[in-house]
């Protein structure tokens, strides 16, 4: 399970860059590579402060887009539990459908080159469509998204992201509509990952201060 593919070198799957010193202090001291590591998660997000948030978002888009009918479109996997909650918030009707993004970097950076794997089913042509995203980081990944999906000609695109993540975005991109902003910090849960551990918990974590501990045995304690 560790390191987090993010963290090694030309990880093909995913732009994963440790936005975190104390992350990324993990795979630069002497021994982390056959060391035991203790993560430590707090509650950074209660599962009702999401749930309030949600209703709120899903009462701002079902104005927005009173007499319209959507289409919800979610980027796999870390959007998956939020567009659920999102489109039953929504009281105008919305279809939904996904896309999966694999993004190509260097492990520490990204490159930038992001790849759909999965694209749209439904047309979206002429239609209205909302991307939702679990968070939003450098915003290289977004902005790909939207260029991709501006080539099938939707009447308009509107970003809902559950996380706006602004330290290290690289391209001016701001969510239409946000359900938390944060500065940094690595996020787990509802639908968040690291390597594709705690997406079930219903509360959103900040993974910190992992210690590394000397020995070539045990799993991380979490
Ligand atoms: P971006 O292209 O740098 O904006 O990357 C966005 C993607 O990176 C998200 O869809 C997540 O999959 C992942 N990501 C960025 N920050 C975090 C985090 O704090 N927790 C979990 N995944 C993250």
């Amino acid at each position: 399970m560790f390191p987090p593919t993010w963290a090694l070198p030309k990880n093909p799957l995913h732009n994963r860059v440790p936005p975190g010193e104390g992350l990324k202090s993990l795979f630069s001291g002497e021994g982390t590579a056959q060391g035991q590591f203790t993560v430590r998660k707090e509650v950074l997000f209660s599962r009702s402060l999401i749930e309030q948030r949600v209703r709120e978002l899903g009462a701002r888009i079902s104005k927005d887009y009173e007499g319209r009918e959507p289409i919800v479109v979610g980027i796999l996997n870390g959007a998956v539990f939020f567009l659920a909650d999102l489109v039953r918030a929504i009281r105008v009707p919305t279809r939904i459908d996904f896309v999966r993004a694999a993004s190509y970097g260097s492990g520490m950076s990204s490159s930038g080159t992001v790849k759909l794997t999965k694209d749209v089913e439904l047309s979206v042509e002429k239609q209205p469509v909302i991307l939702v995203e679990d968070i939003v980081d450098t915003g290289l990944t977004l902005q790909r998204i939207i260029e991709l999906m501006e080539r099938k000609g939707p009447e308009s695109i509107r970003v809902c992201a559950l996380i706006d993540k602004t330290e290290r975005r690289e391209v001016p991109i701001r969510p239409d509509y946000c359900g938390f902003s944060i500065e940094s910090g690595f996020v787990v849960g509802y639908g968040l990952d690291f390597n594709e551990q705690y997406r079930h918990l219903p509360d959103i974590y900040t993974l910190k201060e992992i210690d590394t501990v000397h020995s070539t045995r045990g799993k991380p304690r979490v």
